[in-house]
């Protein structure tokens, strides 16, 4: 379907829930975690925060809450959006991996007539777990974070002593072995954190055959990060040398190293919106379709059969603005959630 500005929307983010096993600095606040409940997810999660900080365990949670979508609902909305044009679904989180019926969505994601793309957003952490069994699914494209490859750093950042990176590097591998047609890792850039790491985080890409996406640090949290914490992209191709240019693929600017596997990309959703190129529709955990990930306008499908999820999707295309506002870190986002509650 088109919207106002001519735009075809394509693209559905579709997040899977907001729980997640990290708690990263500018994706969501520090107090956030579970309430023991799996709010519409299954009794078995892996690994949620808890309010004690403690990691979640299987049946600590008490099933099905109301306010989330069921796994019913999303298929549902999956459906509804392939009747809209919409080809291509990505299943964000949160992570979505800490639901034990991830492997199910994916299936039946994938199986739902017109969409002929799935691919899914993980920090990895359970990806060694779950690759194979993604990739039987149906799931074409992984993308998973990884913003440093220090310890520490890790630790730091993902408010997490329990994991570190070669947790994340294990998963890599086991997604590559699994056979997936890409996978690529996104790395936050936060400056005077990961900025002396853009060599090493680049040298990945001769190491494996994947492609590493540089992404600019959008200001989502109130108080996580200022201004000094913003690196806009075209940085790394200052500090990279020998880059070549290879094709743009999607939101990305594509680079290579000479001779590596895999590329390097720039996606700049603040130093260059990507607003006249944007396909993509966003449906929250709890259902709600959000026509631009930076504006607090939302579209519940929640409790809607197929034909009202659908002309509540056409409502919220038919309200996608041309352009948000700009990105400043004085004026965060006006979302008016935090990621995890959106879909990374
Ligand atoms: N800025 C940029 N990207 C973000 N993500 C989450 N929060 C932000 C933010 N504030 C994206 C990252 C991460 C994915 C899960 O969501 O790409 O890897
Ligand atoms: Fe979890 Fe990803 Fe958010 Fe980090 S960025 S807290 S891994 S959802």
């Amino acid at each position: 379907m088109l919207d106002r500005f001519g735009r075809k929307i394509t693209y559905l983010r579709m997040s899977v829930t907001e729980q997640c096993n990290l708690r990263c600095r500018y994706c969501m606040p520090a107090d956030s975690a579970c309430d023991v409940s799996c709010r519409g997810m299954a009794d078995d999660m892996n690994g949620c925060f808890l309010k004690n900080g403690e990691s979640c365990s299987a049946g600590e949670c008490t099933g099905i809450g109301s306010g989330f979508l069921t796994q019913d609902e999303m298929i549902t909305a999956v459906r509804a959006a392939a009747s809209l044009g919409i080809s291509k679904v990505r299943i964000t989180g949160g992570e979505p991996l800490v639901r034990n019926d991830i492997i199910r969505i994916c299936d039946r994601t994938t199986a739902v007539e017109g969409v002929d793309e799935v691919c899914i957003t993980t920090n990895g952490l359970i990806l060694t777990k779950y690759a194979e069994e993604l990739s039987r699914a149906g799931v074409k494209h992984i993308n998973v974070s990884l913003d440093t490859l220090e310890k520490d750093r890790y630790a730091y950042m993902t408010r997490s002593e329990a994991f570190g990176p070669e947790t994340v590097l294990e998963g890599i591998e086991a997604a590559l072995a699994a056979g997936f047609e890409k996978v690529k890792i996104n790395t936050v850039l936060i400056n005077g954190f990961n900025t002396d790491e853009i060599e090493d985080l680049a040298e990945l890409t001769r190491k494996y055959p994947v492609d590493l996406r540089f992404i600019e640090l959008m200001p989502m949290i109130k108080g996580a990060f200022g201004p000094e914490a913003y690196i806009s992209a075209d940085e790394v191709i200052k500090r990279l040398k020998n880059l070549e240019k290879a094709p743009d693929d999607g939101v990305a600017r594509m680079f290579r190293l000479p001779g590596a596997k895999g590329g390097i990309g720039l996606i700049s959703p603040v130093s260059a919106h990507f607003c006249a190129e944007c396909n993509r529709l966003r449906l929250t955990a709890d259902g709600r379709l959000k026509p631009c990930l930076h504006s607090k306008e939302e579209y519940s499908v929640k409790g809607l059969d197929e034909a009202g999820m659908r002309a509540r999707m056409e409502e919220a295309i038919l309200a996608k603005p041309e352009k948000h506002p700009k990105l400043a870190f004085d004026s965060l986002s006006e979302a008016g959630r935090s990621m995890n509650r959106i879909g990374g």
